[in-house]
């Protein structure tokens, strides 16, 4: 079953070309159409929605802050992300007017699944991202957008992210379609680049031997960091939180803009940091990133850098360069999540840990 690796993880990890290939295909027209068929939301009540809320929790939490950058850019619907069992316990103001989306791969989180229950009660439509059919939390929903990763069993998310990541690009296209937002001129060109994207994918899957040997330096390490700036940001976290479930390192993901504000404090040659550098593009995020970096390296730190191919700017800043393929700002983590999903993964395994099983977690979290 696990079809020659030594890991369901890693397996999941080597699935995500096919898994995002799958989750894209039949939602595209060739006139530049998105069609999301699940969506039984009429598209009436879809155009007079003033606000969105996202919740999960872990890894589905952070693929929920990746969708607020790129669903505000496109829509310019207002748009929260909030940790679901912060939600259900904190009395939310939604309604009628608000669409609350459920992100979810077992779809039978019981947090999530209870933060729904309350949002419906107050008269919002829900709407799940999910991977498993039939579940509770799609069933419990008034639409469903399902993520077409298969069967997701290393208890560390890994196709179920990206392709979750995936389905929220496809939610925020579909709704500036519907709004017809300006940038819905857009979405033929954009839909385009998420068409390459499993072949993107694999590139990464490709190249990762560099990464793989970087893992065996890291046996011994006590803490790692990690930081990104905008869609940058989630994936730092991810990044980390996979440390943790698999490694057991202590580890931790900041906003790079934050540095200064107190993360800085601790940086020095003992500690390595790992960090997302956006892609070049019209706005100054890059250079800021850049300037982090030499921050970091000025204090002693080990820098292990995540950045687009031919990016000379950073060369000279890392102790380590992963190259990423060229992709738009928003497009990112689908090819920046993967080098960092493989890091933990190796090292947990070097480690000698059960990758599949890490001690203390399970698949689906259906308490409390
Ligand atoms: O099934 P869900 O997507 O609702 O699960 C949410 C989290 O429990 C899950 O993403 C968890 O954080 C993973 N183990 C992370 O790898």
């Amino acid at each position: 079953q696990k079809d020659g690796f030594d890991w369901f993880m890693r397996k999941e990890i080597h699935e995500q070309p096919r898994a995002l290939a799958d989750t894209l295909l039949g939602r595209y027209a060739t006139d530049g159409s998105l069609t999301l068929d699940e969506i039984r939301i009429a598209t009436s009540e879809l155009r007079s929605i003033q606000r969105i809320v996202i919740i999960g929790c872990g890894t589905a939490h952070y693929a929920g802050m990746v969708a607020k950058y790129a669903i505000e850019h496109w829509t310019r619907i207002p748009c929260e992300v909030e940790l679901a069992s912060e939600f259900r316990y904190r009395d939310p103001i939604v309604g009628p007017q608000t669409l609350v989306v459920a992100i979810s791969q077992s779809g039978e989180t019981a947090d999530t699944l209870m933060a729904i229950r309350h949002a419906r009660e107050q008269g919002s439509k829900v709407l799940a991202i999910c991977n498993t059919n039939g579940s509770t939390i799609p069933r419990e929903s008034d639409a469903v957008i399902y993520t077409h990763a298969g069967p997701e069993i290393g208890v560390a998310s890994t196709k179920g992210f990206l392709t979750q990541v995936l389905a929220c690009y496809l939610l925020g296209l579909y709704l500036a379609q519907v709004k017809s937002t300006k940038f819905g001129e857009e979405i033929v060109a954009i839909m385009h680049e998420l068409e390459t994207m499993p072949e993107l994918v694999q590139e990464v899957l490709d190249n990762q031997q560099q990464v793989l040997e970087l893992a065996a330096d890291f046996a011994d390490e006590p803490s790692v960091l990690f930081l990104g700036r905008h869609v940058g940001f989630p994936v730092a976290l991810e990044g980390a939180l996979k440390l943790k479930e698999l490694a057991y390192i202590h580890a931790e993901g900041f906003a790079a803009g934050e540095l200064k504000h107190g993360p800085i404090a601790v940086i020095d040659q003992d500690l390595p940091v790992f960090v997302v550098v956006p892609p070049r593009g019209r706005d100054m995020l890059h250079d800021k990133v850049v300037s982090n970096i030499q921050e970091i390296r000025a204090r002693g730190a080990r820098t292990i850098v995540l950045a687009e191919q031919d990016d000379e700017a950073v060369e000279q800043y890392a102790d380590v360069l992963i190259r990423l393929p060229k992709v738009q700002t928003l497009l990112q983590p689908l090819v920046a999540t993967v080098p960092l999903q493989i890091f933990a993964c190796e090292l947990a395994t070097q480690k000698g840990h059960d990758v599949d099983q890490p001690r203390n977690l399970a698949k689906s979290v259906t308490v409390e």
